[in-house]
């Protein structure tokens, strides 16, 4: 869960807006992109839901539970909402994100005080949805059945987004692609998300130059099959992931570049040859590959096999030999076997990881699987859960303990908990800590590790003259 932070300049306006993100990088990068849409209206980010004029709930249904965490947190917004109406105030209530788009019905029926409930294709047309909620009185609203608005439509929101104004960071998010047309079949992200969609190159070179000029070093490519991505050049000729971060790579002031989220089908030549030789792009590749087990990937309507995959590692580690892998993996996905499940630990020990994220297969209402016979039982689920984390927990260690002693670039973040501490992150996207002169914020530095962690690292500055800011 994520909170869109109040930026030092928000106090001069006069309208608060608090948004809490749930789940994945999409929704934190869709959660800014609403505050830049409610700006113009007054609307500026504060950091707590008290006293906050709008509270945005932007939803994930990937896994199971996140529905029923947001009802329980609209109960606790609802006593907010009334203690302000109230007191003769006003709080509007939106849900967006994608149990909006999957269960907008439920919760107006559930919920009915929620005055606004939009998917993730429609938040473009939120000062619209904001301005049809607050013509009707707070009570009102309180009884009536709020705005809705969970269509695909047929122009991108993209065409109708402000710039990257209120996106300031060293290290930004930029969507490049969005939705799916690959429906593994325990995912919900086709129906939630919609098809496949690119956005043309020149608008993504415009919004990198914004988020540039704003200060960002490092953009990380996002996109639910990122590696997908098929835009259009100026010429109107298709360039795949590769050649996006090519085209981005040339704009002056961008030192790094990062994409996720891939899948192992989509892992192209041009995009290869990008690890290979172009230095902004880090060596760092998140590659999902869900299970080690043939009979599971087919069941899973992965598209790809367990020999696909190491294909594709092997592609990668040939092209950048440091190259960094994490993964996400399922264990318990329906039929699954202790043979199955023993093929999957055999595949993470034959790859290695650096980092990695594992989950309890969980049955989403609508996905085939859930409708598949042979659920696998929650007590195995988590046995099973707990043994592959165990491996990855080692493998991590064993990655960050192999940085011990090396020198690396690392892109400072922010200040860290200590004073006089920074954090930044390594090539291969490790957070490292460091005692550093304020003046390194948001710059890159040659590092030295000197102590590993499960999940981070301790380096010191490397005295070096005039170091030039090398990709790596
Ligand atoms: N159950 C468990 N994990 C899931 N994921 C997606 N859908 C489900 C589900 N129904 C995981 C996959 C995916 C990541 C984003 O979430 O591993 O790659
Ligand atoms: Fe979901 Fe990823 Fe499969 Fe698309 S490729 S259906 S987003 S798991």
């Amino acid at each position: 869960m994520v909170h869109v932070h109040p930026r030092p300049s928000d106090c001069r306006l006069a309208k608060k807006l608090f948004i809490r993100t749930y789940g994945c990088q999409m929704n934190v990068y869709d959660s800014a992109r609403m505050a830049d849409v409610l700006a113009p209206l007054g609307y500026a980010p504060t950091a707590t839901p008290q006293g906050a004029d709008m509270v945005i709930l932007n939803t994930c249904h990937i896994r199971e539970k996140a529905s029923e965490k947001v009802y329980s947190e609209l109960g606790r917004l609802r006593r907010l909402k009334d203690e302000r109406t109230a007191t003769g105030g006003d709080m509007v209530l939106a849900v967006a994100g994608c149990v909006a788009q999957a269960e907008g019905e439920e919760i107006r029926r559930r919920a009915p005080y929620v005055d606004i409930v939009f998917g993730p294709q429609a938040y473009h047309r939120l000062p619209e949805m904001v301005a049809r909620a607050t013509r009707a009185s707070a009570a009102a609203r309180h009884a009536g059945p709020g705005v809705l608005d969970t269509s695909f439509p047929v122009e991108s929101k993209f065409d109708y987004l402000p710039g990257a104004s209120g996106r300031q960071g060293v290290s930004a998010f930029l969507s490049v692609q969005e939705g799916c047309d690959k429906f593994c079949t325990f995912c919900v992200v086709p129906y939630t998300r919609g098809a496949e969609f690119s956005r043309p190159v020149p608008q993504i070179a415009t919004e990198a130059r914004d988020l540039i000029a704003l200060g960002a070093r490092e953009i990380t490519l996002l996109g639910q099959n990122v590696n997908a991505y098929h835009g259009a050049d100026e010429q109107g000729r298709e360039v795949g992931l590769g050649g996006l971060i090519r085209h981005l790579a040339a704009l002056p002031g961008l030192q790094r570049i990062r994409y996720t989220t891939s899948h192992p089908r989509d892992m192209d030549d041009g995009l290869v040859a990008a690890h290979r030789e172009v230095a902004e792009l880090m060596p760092y590749v998140h590659l999902p590959v869900q299970s080690g087990s043939d009979r599971i990937l087919a069941a899973m309507n992965r598209k790809h096999d367990v020999d696909d995959y190491r294909h594709a590692v092997d592609r990668l580690r040939r092209a950048r030999p440091d190259l960094a892998l994490s993964s996400d993996f399922i264990v318990g996905f329906p039929g699954e076997t202790a043979a199955d499940f023993a093929a999957t630990l055999d595949l993470i020990r034959a790859v290695g990881y650096a980092q990695a994220y594992s989950f309890k297969y969980s049955p989403r209402p609508g996905t085939p699987a859930a409708a598949l016979p042979n659920q696998v039982p929650e007590a195995t689920k988590g046995e099973r859960l707990a043994a592959l984390q165990a491996l990855l927990a080692e493998q991590q260690q064993g990655y960050n303990d192999a940085a011990l002693g090396r020198s690396f670039a690392v892109l400072f973040e922010r200040p860290g908990r200590h004073a006089g501490q920074l954090v930044g992150r390594s090539p291969y996207n490790q957070a490292v800590h460091v005692t550093a002169p304020q003046d390194l914020l948001c710059k890159l530095a040659l590092v030295r590790i000197t102590h590993s962690k499960s999940h981070s690292l301790e380096g010191a500055l490397v005295k070096q003259p005039a170091f030039a800011g090398a990709a790596t």
